[in-house]
């Protein structure tokens, strides 16, 4: 581990938030120099919390005196677009993000671009694919320890395909290394499908990948929940925990189940943050990329809205990149707004940490 301590700042630190502090406040090589949060009285008490006394109700304040080395944006979907741009240009090393990362495909463009320019590693926050046993599963598939992959299918994708569906993108494009070109879909009830957000709309249909493979997209459980993908006579089973890894057949024909023996690391009790934020601080010190990045949000933002476009329009196949970048899909009310605007606000008690 280097000597470097990195200087933190975290914006919009709610429920989400709060486990991005309680990661940050324990890592050796990192310390939570400053919180913004609008919310006065959550914002007093994270203070006591985390330790921390400089203290904002909005990101140009902190902006305005403290120049963190790391941002974690962790606000409502709504304000992600401009907190990050603001941390780009006033010269963050590196920031990160929350799911879903905007509704506007040109928003989440501008972000990734943004980033992009002022030389910001641009992280994506607490997604799956970011699991250190998923990205160990990804390089295994990789290496060609499975052969070569046949086939790919997504699970369980509907009820918000934008919110929580970037999950499944994320780890489809990770495990098959390739990027989603084409998609037709069937969507239901008509009412959600009429809609701007993704609330409730379950999504079925059929991804094409760049390398040629075709994925089934079942939009309930299977009772499978998440990704697989087989070649000849293996299979890698993502369901929302380490993967499982299904080798050879039984006298039977049913597939075994093998031990994966995933290695050990340290602060797993921060789940897959863990991974998202340590790879993303090595990435910040130069090495590699964040396994999950801005990037990563975007894509699955556009491939949602693409599904969303197709079922619309009578399940047509909608080509990808997008040209349109006006199109969007919003997440349910929750996410775009926070727990205080919809009336479910976080209790001063539960960010004490005291429930
Ligand atoms: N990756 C995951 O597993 C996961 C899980 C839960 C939530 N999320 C995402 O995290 C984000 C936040 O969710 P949450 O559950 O923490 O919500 P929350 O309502 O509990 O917290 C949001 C916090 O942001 C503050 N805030 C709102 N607008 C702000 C602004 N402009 N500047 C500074 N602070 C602001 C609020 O005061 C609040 O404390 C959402 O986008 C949500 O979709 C991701």
């Amino acid at each position: 581990m280097s000597t470097v301590k990195y200087r933190v700042a975290i914006i919009g630190c709610g429920r989400m938030g709060q486990q991005y502090a309680q990661a940050y406040t324990t890592y050796p090589d990192t310390e939570i120099v400053a919180i913004a949060d609008n919310n006065p009285e959550r914002r007093k008490v994270l203070g006591e919390r985390f330790g921390v006394r400089a203290l904002y109700g909005d990101v140009e304040s902190l902006l305005g005196e403290v120049l963190p080395d790391i941002v974690a944006v962790v606000t409502p979907t709504k304000y992600m677009k401009d907190v990050v741009i603001a941390c780009a240009e006033a010269g963050v090393k590196g920031i990160s993000t929350e799911k879903p990362i905007a509704a506007v495909l040109a928003d989440a463009d501008e972000m990734v671009d943004t980033c992009a320019r002022h030389g910001v590693v641009f992280a994506g926050g607490n997604l799956q694919r970011a699991m250190n046993e998923v990205q160990e599963a990804a390089q295994r598939i990789h290496a060609g320890e499975f052969g070569e992959l046949v086939g790919a299918s997504v699970h369980g994708f509907g009820g918000e395909i934008s919110g929580g569906g970037c999950q499944h993108i994320s780890v489809l494009r990770l495990f098959t290394n390739a990027e989603i070109d084409e998609v037709i879909a069937w969507g239901t009830p008509k009412e959600a499908l009429a809609k701007d957000d993704d609330e409730g709309l379950i999504i079925h249909g059929k991804f094409h990948l760049t390398s040629g493979l075709e994925c089934a997209v079942f939009g309930t459980s299977t009772p499978c929940r998440g990704v697989d993908v087989w070649s000849e006579d293996a299979l890698v089973r993502w369901d929302w925990a380490s993967p499982e890894i299904f080798k050879g057949y039984d006298e039977k024909g049913a597939r075994v189940s093998i031990n994966p023996k995933y290695a050990s690391y340290p602060w797993r009790e921060f789940g897959y943050l863990t991974g998202s934020i340590r790879s993303f601080l090595t990435a910040v010190a130069g090495d590699g990329h964040p396994w999950i990045t801005g990037h990563d949000l975007r894509q699955a933002l556009e491939v949602a809205i693409a599904a969303k476009l197709s079922a619309r329009l009578g399940s047509v196949p909608v080509q990808l990149p997008l040209e349109d970048r006006s199109l969007s899909l919003f997440p349910r009310s929750y996410r775009w707004l926070g727990g205080d605007a919809t009336g479910n606000p976080q209790s001063l008690e539960e960010a004490a940490g005291n429930q």
